[in-house]
């Protein structure tokens, strides 16, 4: 069964063609960051009106790179929510249109599940796992009992992982989308510099602010050491804050703080519902210090960790149309009524 896949549900425009649900014939994505960057975030009319500009074009050349025509397809997978309204509801009128027009079932997929099917493309996981979507929008722990089936474990009470990457590289004026910037300054850095907090919250949930507002305080901290030293005018090299080195030492000690208690949580959920593999998903999975610390703590629990590439990491059609697939097998499919909606959590 081949699936065309639409994701519009945020700033990237994205069209793939995917073959049962595993194997990835075309992927192609368009994405808004540069549009965006001079505003520090998406900014949601804009970001639909550009997919009305690119999302035909788009549509037609995954078509093309897969080398298929609409009549090879055999069913239409659209991401409807959660994301910005706006934005979801270009893809899903697209993918309305196509279907009523060339006789295709359609399914509209929840973005955050799309996320973690993406773990399917070109591999062999099968459920039961434990999925970890950490992403601009979302951090959650999944348990996925089926191909159908996502119980929500935990979630973030207030930000999520993404955003806290995004807002901290704001503080630290390091521009837009953060996390890839933060994750390459990371590595220049020392982890143990700033003994920032590891949120205590219960159970399986998440909270990043207080974590947020620790940098904010050692930024300003180093500002005003800065100015402190300035104004004496006694140079003290030995102890004279470094911008370069405490940025760094900040972005790494930030991401640290926020992959320890992913892993933490991560685990404890794993050992709780007695799974032996973890997935993870989500544009933060993109990380290199989540991706190696993640994969030494499985390897100790004898968990087998999956991660799709980066490129199924951030947001994709390819993921849409593996997860859209195995609604289509089961018959499961929806009406030119489907809706967008803003948020949900599975
Ligand atoms: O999944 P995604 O593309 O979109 C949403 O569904 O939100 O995730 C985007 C988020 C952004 O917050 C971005 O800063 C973050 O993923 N991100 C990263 C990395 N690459 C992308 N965060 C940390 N390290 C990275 N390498
Ligand atoms: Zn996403």
């Amino acid at each position: 069964m081949i699936v065309l896949g639409i994701e519009t549900s945020c700033d990237e425009t994205s069209a793939a063609l995917v073959k049962d649900g595993r194997l990835v014939l075309s992927n192609i994505i368009a994405s808004q960051t540069e549009i965006h960057a001079p505003y520090g975030g998406v900014v949601p009319e804009i970001a639909a009106r550009r997919h009305i500009e690119v999302i035909g074009y788009i549509v037609d050349r995954a078509l093309d790179d897969a080398g298929l025509n609409l009549s090879d397809i055999d069913g239409i997978a659209v991401a409807n929510g959660p994301g910005l309204t706006g934005a979801l509801l270009v893809g899903l009128n697209y993918a309305k249109a196509l279907s009523y027009a060339n006789k295709k079932p359609l399914v509209g997929v929840h973005h955050i599940e799309g996320h973690v099917c993406a773990n399917y493309l070109g591999g062999d996981l099968t459920p039961p796992f434990l999925s970890l979507v950490v992403s601009g929008g979302h951090t959650v722990i999944l348990a996925v009992e089926g191909y159908d089936t996502y119980k929500v474990l935990g979630s973030t009470r207030d930000d999520a992982a993404g955003e806290a990457f995004d807002k901290v590289a704001r503080l630290l004026g390091l521009g837009y989308p953060g996390g890839p910037i933060i994750d390459k300054l990371a590595r220049e850095g020392r982890a143990d510099a700033y003994p920032f907090p590891r949120a205590k919250v219960d159970g399986l949930d998440f909270s990043f602010s207080g974590l947020k507002t620790a940098v904010s305080q050692a930024i300003n901290g180093t500002a005003n050491a800065t100015a402190r030293y300035t104004k004496a005018r006694k140079p003290k090299p030995d102890i004279a804050p470094s911008q370069d080195i405490s940025t760094a030492d900040i972005a790494a000690s930030f991401q640290q703080a926020v992959v320890d208690v992913l892993v933490d949580k991560t685990l404890k959920a794993c050992k709780q519902v007695g799974y032996s593999q973890v997935a993870l998903a989500g544009g933060v999975a993109c990380n290199h210090g989540l991706r190696s610390t993640m994969q030494a703590a499985c390897d100790a629990s004898g968990v087998e960790l999956f991660m799709p590439q980066p490129i199924y990491c951030t947001d994709n059609a390819a993921m849409i149309a593996a997860r859209g697939y195995y609604s289509l097998i089961n018959g499961v499919v929806d009406g030119l009524e489907l809706n967008a909606y803003s948020n949900k959590l599975v």
